[in-house]
């Protein structure tokens, strides 16, 4: 496993965040998010960046924190938001899980949250449904083709994808 390091990756609202940080606390490492940290790096939030900067900045930013974690980061957790797949040689990070689910079982999960709104209004890409939908049908085989891991989601807890996770990878003696 490369730099000791576990990459979550998959489409917006899949828990990669959550499952990051469940994992983190079951195996004593850090979790780390590069929506989390490009934001620290940029001061301000991603929907401001997309807003201001456009997309093609907020890519080159992930390009740049991918060359850092590679380089810097081991031992860890890493949730990496939807589109991090395409800074490239995400294996050169660590082992990369692609967290699948299906575009209605995504929508379920996040509205079955309280604050729902909240985490639709922060994505700049999920804004026009329709366009998702063709998102994640288009990026669905480059997940694939990127991953060392594919776990199903659909209908399981975090809970559950976590204990999943550490018994396949043997995270825990
Ligand atoms: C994006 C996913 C978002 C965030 C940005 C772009 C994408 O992260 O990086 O809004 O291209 O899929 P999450 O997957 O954590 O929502």
């Amino acid at each position: 496993m490369q730099n000791n390091n576990i990459v979550l990756m998959g489409f917006m609202g899949v828990g990669k965040g959550s499952l990051a940080r469940l994992l983190a606390k079951e195996t004593g490492r850090i979790s780390i998010d590069t929506d989390d940290l490009i934001e620290s790096m940029e001061n301000t939030k991603i929907k401001k960046i997309f807003e201001k900067e456009g997309e093609s900045y907020f890519r080159q930013a992930e390009k740049n924190l991918s060359t850092w974690l590679k380089k810097s980061v081991k031992d860890s957790i890493i949730s990496v938001g939807g589109g991090f797949y395409q800074v490239g040689k995400l294996q050169k990070i660590g082992h990369v899980i692609y967290l699948e689910s299906s575009f209605d079982a995504i929508l379920d999960r996040i509205n079955s949250f309280d604050n729902a709104k909240k985490k639709l209004k922060k994505r700049p890409l999920l804004q026009d449904m329709a366009k998702a939908k063709d998102l994640i049908s288009k990026r669905h085989p480059e997940y694939m083709a990127c991953a060392d891991t594919v776990i199903q989601t659909a209908g399981k807890t975090s809970s559950e994808i976590s204990e999943e996770i550490i018994k396949l990878l043997k995270l825990k003696n």
